[in-house]
């Protein structure tokens, strides 16, 4: 196989998402060892048994090929610096970790979710790796979060969104903070696709709130601050939670925005004539004045009844968000909200 097809393998294989585990052993001499590896897995319970891989061409192999035992250390989310450390080559890895030996001297690594004690009771070739087969001799677990990798980057875990969905009222809540957790884990790949800093807006007790801003690669992130009110008649948040709640969540707090506006500014009538136009539109639109021009596009997100239950806010400099109607950008937030609504379990729209 040659040099690209190899890379484009390495990248097929980093697709599958693992957790992080640093494998410790001690030499002949004392001296321990430890690489970061995610070649880990659990083979059998009885016996119970897991494995591992290593490269032929790892400092450390003559000592894990040669050792009896070996622990491993499955890394909690906060550990990314412990993983680091153990994925370069180098004799001083153990400096300031804080380690415990177990009754083999095996050294394990404090602050692990858990620890895997193991004898080792086959090696296989695998090309450029061995295979280790250990028989697990002894276990301890916490309950801190793991770590977790894939695509070559660290990541953290979070239980699936998309669990049974409950018929009982009362799970209503909780089925609502769910899906707002799904929404909120979407967001960097929603933001990464859009090019551009994306909000999550809610309706809370004060009116539309935006609860977080993802940031993108523009310093405009700045000026976007998580976790306030904005208005009701002039943020995109505002305007799309206006246009698809009923009349009674939002009138008592945009009478209240329009009664701060000079005289005749804007009356009900023509805020809900352009209200209308949203909703025909699908998206929402604001400028707002800051130490640069920001725009905002807005589009619902709706729940298994069809109630909006959140807004999905791109934000960029007003000059980049220009342009008719049916740009480009404006499709493509509009098709990531109603891909959440889907995932949510919101009604397809009547066509
Ligand atoms: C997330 C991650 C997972 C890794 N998994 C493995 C693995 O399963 N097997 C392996 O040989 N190397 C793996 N590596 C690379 C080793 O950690 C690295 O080559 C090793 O620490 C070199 O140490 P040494 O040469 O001092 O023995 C991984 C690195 C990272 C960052």
């Amino acid at each position: 196989m040659d040099a690209s097809m190899q890379r484009e393998l390495r990248d097929v294989f980093g697709t599958f998402v693992t957790g992080v585990t640093v494998v410790t052993t001690r030499d002949a001499q004392g001296t321990p060892h430890g690489v970061t590896a995610n070649s880990f897995s659990s083979v059998s319970l009885d016996p119970p048994l897991v494995l591992w891989s290593q490269s032929l061409k790892a400092n450390s192999f003559p000592a894990f090929r040669d050792s009896e035992h070996f622990v491993v250390n499955i890394l909690a989310e906060q550990q990314v610096d412990v993983s680091q450390r153990f994925a370069r080559a180098g004799t001083d890895k153990f400096d300031g970790v804080a380690v415990s030996s177990n009754e083999h001297g095996m050294p394990r690594i404090e602050g692990s979710t858990a620890f895997i004690e193991c004898r080792k009771v086959a090696t296989y070739p695998g090309g450029d790796h061995a295979v280790f087969l250990g028989q697990v001799e002894r276990f301890h677990r916490t309950h801190s979060r793991p770590l977790a990798f894939g695509n070559g980057k660290y990541m953290v875990t979070h239980v699936h969104d998309l669990g049974p969905v409950s018929d009982d009222p009362a799970a209503a809540t909780l089925e609502q903070l769910g899906a707002l957790r799904l929404i909120h884990h979407a967001l960097p790949d929603i933001a990464a696709r859009l090019q551009g800093i994306v909000g999550l807006g809610v309706w809370a007790n004060a009116g539309p709130t935006v609860v977080r801003w993802e940031p993108g690669p523009d310093p405009l992130t700045k000026e976007l601050v998580s976790g306030v009110v904005v208005s009701p008649i002039e943020s995109a948040t505002g305007l799309a939670f206006c246009a698809h709640l009923p009349q009674r969540k939002y009138g008592r707090i945009v009478e209240a925005a329009i009664g701060k506006l000079p005289p005749r500014e804007l009356t009900l009538a023509a805020f809900e004539a352009r209200l209308a136009v949203i909703r025909q539109q699908g998206v929402a639109r604001s400028v707002t004045q800051a130490a640069v021009d920001i725009a905002g596009l807005s589009a619902p997100i709706f729940n298994r009844e069809g109630r909006m239950i959140a807004a999905l806010t791109l934000a960029d400099r007003a000059e980049a968000l220009r342009g008719e109607d049916d740009c480009p950008r404006t499709r493509a937030l509009r098709e990531e909200a109603a891909a959440l609504s889907r995932r949510i379990g919101a009604p397809a729209p009547a066509a």
